[in-house]
């Protein structure tokens, strides 16, 4: 360090500026534990004025039962490092520092550097308490969550607490975006398993050998690149909870055997190993395929499928309850609000009929995302959801579409031109039916995905 020359009177000023303006407080005992200065931030962190500590033992400004950082420099003669302390009467959490004040080689006290972390502290204890409610979040649906009041969805309310007092298995059937995994969450929230863990697996996420050992586990040693001391499973994880295996027609018949037995013996296997591990774990299955199907043609475990369904839940597609359409439009839109800070108030009934007269292929997800991009749209002055906010919603027309093509062509043309214009029209308006996924549409129309590249290409269809 560079060394400053100062004359003693202007070393004396900086010093003193300093012991006065530092935020921290600072103490000095003398040889015999007794307060003789203190700075005016420590008042403020402690409470206590300057006038009643001077004199004072070194433990008075402390909680009974800590340790004063003066009297451990005064008996040991060595500095105390940083060490966590508890005041009176301000009940302030502070960490000090102390170190002995030598005058030619004799003890004379000691002198201590109070950094208050009460702030800190208060921050860390609420995040901790937010990390917990957002753990919470991330499955507990209340009841009310489920928005709805048409009597197809009360009954699948009914039977969903009916579910939740149970521990039986519970088959959830559904379309693509019907609340499947809304309503999962909400069993398991209302059960007497809510405190425990509720895990999701997507079954149709992962492959088949890696679903296998994420489900049960898998013991050290049990395939090349198998974590050492082996790798806990999911339904180990779920024990005494819920485990919600989406989307389950996906799984192999391989791994439905496995499965089989889980509900069966109610004890897992890890891959690799030959213990058996009991596990309680209720089980939440959901498809959006048609189980029974799947079975017939021998791609699903007609027992497992028997297993899966002692509570069948159908959750029906939102174009049959389109009563509830105003009540989740009304919902998402105060999410939307609070999630973009906006301040939507209402939706025009010309919307509202708009969307109303829709078939919803992609249900209530399908509804969320056009509320959710209308409202990202919207000016920052408008407060009123209209027509002109939404995308065009033709799904109700198709056959219209295709139909009028063809008999408003006046003009004689070619067999080939009205073929062309007819598919061009017809892909487009499955297109947009199915808010744009290719995938869906492809499937819808029976042809390859690349083929429907090819022709989206041809006909300009973007
Ligand atoms: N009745 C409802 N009330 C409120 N929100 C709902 C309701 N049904 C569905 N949602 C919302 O719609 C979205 C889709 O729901 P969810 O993911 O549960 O559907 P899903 O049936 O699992 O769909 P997928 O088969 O495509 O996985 C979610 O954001 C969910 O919160
Ligand atoms: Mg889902």
């Amino acid at each position: 360090m560079q060394k400053i020359n100062f004359n003693s009177m202007d070393y004396q000023g900086m010093l003193e500026a300093v012991f006065l303006a530092t935020q921290d407080a600072i103490s000095v005992v003398d040889e015999k534990g007794e307060h003789i200065l203190v700075n005016p931030a420590y008042t403020k962190i402690t409470g206590i004025e300057h006038d009643d500590i001077i004199g004072k033992n070194a433990l008075y400004d402390i909680e009974d039962g800590e340790e004063s950082v003066h009297m451990k420099v005064l008996s040991t003669k060595k500095p105390v490092e940083n060490t966590k302390l508890k005041l009176r009467p301000s009940g302030k959490t502070v960490v000090a520092q102390a170190a002995p004040i030598n005058v030619n080689g004799k003890l004379k006290g000691s002198v201590a550097v109070l950094h208050d972390i009460s702030t800190i502290k208060d921050l860390t204890d609420k995040l901790e308490e937010a990390e917990k409610k957002l753990r919470e979040l991330t499955y507990k649906y209340k009841p009310e969550d489920i928005i709805g009041n048409s009597k197809a969805i009360n009954q699948v309310r009914n039977l969903i607490e009916k579910a939740a007092k149970v521990p039986a298995t519970v088959l959830l059937r559904g379309e693509s975006g019907t609340g499947k995994e809304l309503f999962a969450n909400s069993i398991h929230a209302q059960s007497s398993r809510s405190h425990k863990n509720f895990v999701r697996v997507n079954c149709a996420a992962l492959t088949d050998s890696l679903l296998e050992s994420e489900l049960f586990g898998y013991d050290e040693g049990s395939f090349t690149g198998a974590l050492k001391g082996g790798k806990k499973g999911l339904f180990e994880e779920a024990d005494k909870g819920t485990i919600f295996l989406d989307e389950i027609s996906e799984i192999s018949l391989n791994t439905q055997a496995k499965l089989l037995r889980v509900l069966q013996e109610k004890e897992i296997m890890r891959v690799g190993s030959n213990k058996n591990i009991p596990v309680d774990v209720r089980v939440i299955a959901a498809t959006n395929a048609d189980l029974a199907k799947s079975v017939r043609e021998g791609k699903f475990r007609e027992d497992l499928f028997y297993r899966l369904s002692i509570l069948p839940i159908n959750i029906p597609p939102l174009r049959e309850r389109i009563e509830d359409i105003p009540l989740l439009v009304k919902s998402f839109i105060a999410k939307f609000n609070d999630e973009y800070g906006r301040n939507i108030v209402d939706i025009s009934n010309d919307a509202l009929d708009v969307l109303m007269s829709h078939e919803w292929p992609g249900n209530v997800r399908e509804l969320e995302n056009i509320i959710g991009r209308a409202i990202i749209y919207m000016n920052i002055n408008e407060r009123v959801i209209r027509t002109t906010h939404l995308p065009q919603l033709n799904s109700n027309k198709v056959q219209n579409t295709v139909k009028s093509t063809v008999l408003t062509d006046d003009d004689v043309s070619t067999l080939d031109r009205v073929l062309s214009k007819t598919e061009s029209a017809y892909i487009e308006s499955v297109y947009l039916k199915f808010d744009k996924n290719k995938t869906r549409t492809a499937k819808e129309l029976g042809i390859s995905l690349r083929s429907l590249y090819y022709k989206m290409e041809k006909y300009g269809i973007f």
